[in-house]
């Protein structure tokens, strides 16, 4: 079902700092940025090959990300692996008896559709489904 890994997501404390960072070491340049208002976050994405790095920052106190970064500190938040159908893949790991996040796909960044596997099931990483 996978076709591509979408982006490796990291989860930083100062957005600009990380893409600069980014830029004056491996002349990496964003390719998007977005503020997802309903998951609380700012993102950045950095264009490597046909994938991306996704920089994640807090928008708020109480988002998840805040949350992470509060228990864990910086560093890599989650894995999107590209899909061709995310309902279908989402419906895979419930019928496979996993832990979901989203119980159905949602609108991502990018006008993606996206779900999230809960990293209880998935050896400890967060795993996001990504459909364009
Ligand atoms: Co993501």
């Amino acid at each position: 079902m996978f076709t591509e890994i979408d982006h490796v997501a990291i989860a930083v404390n100062d957005l600009d700092a990380a893409i600069d960072w980014y830029a004056e070491n491996f002349g990496a340049t964003v390719a998007h940025r977005e503020r997802v208002e309903s998951d609380g976050v700012e993102e950045a994405l950095l264009a490597v090959a046909d994938s991306y790095i996704q920089l994640l920052c807090p928008t708020s106190e109480d988002s998840p990300v805040a949350k992470y970064l509060a228990k864990k500190g910086e560093g890599l938040h989650h894995v999107g692996y590209r899909v061709d159908d995310c309902a279908a893949a989402l419906e895979s790991v419930k019928s496979h008896g996993g832990r979901v996040i989203d119980e159905a796909p949602r609108p991502g960044s990018r006008g993606t559709t996206v779900a999230f596997v809960h990293p209880k099931t998935s050896f400890g990483t967060l795993i996001e489904l990504v459909q364009e």
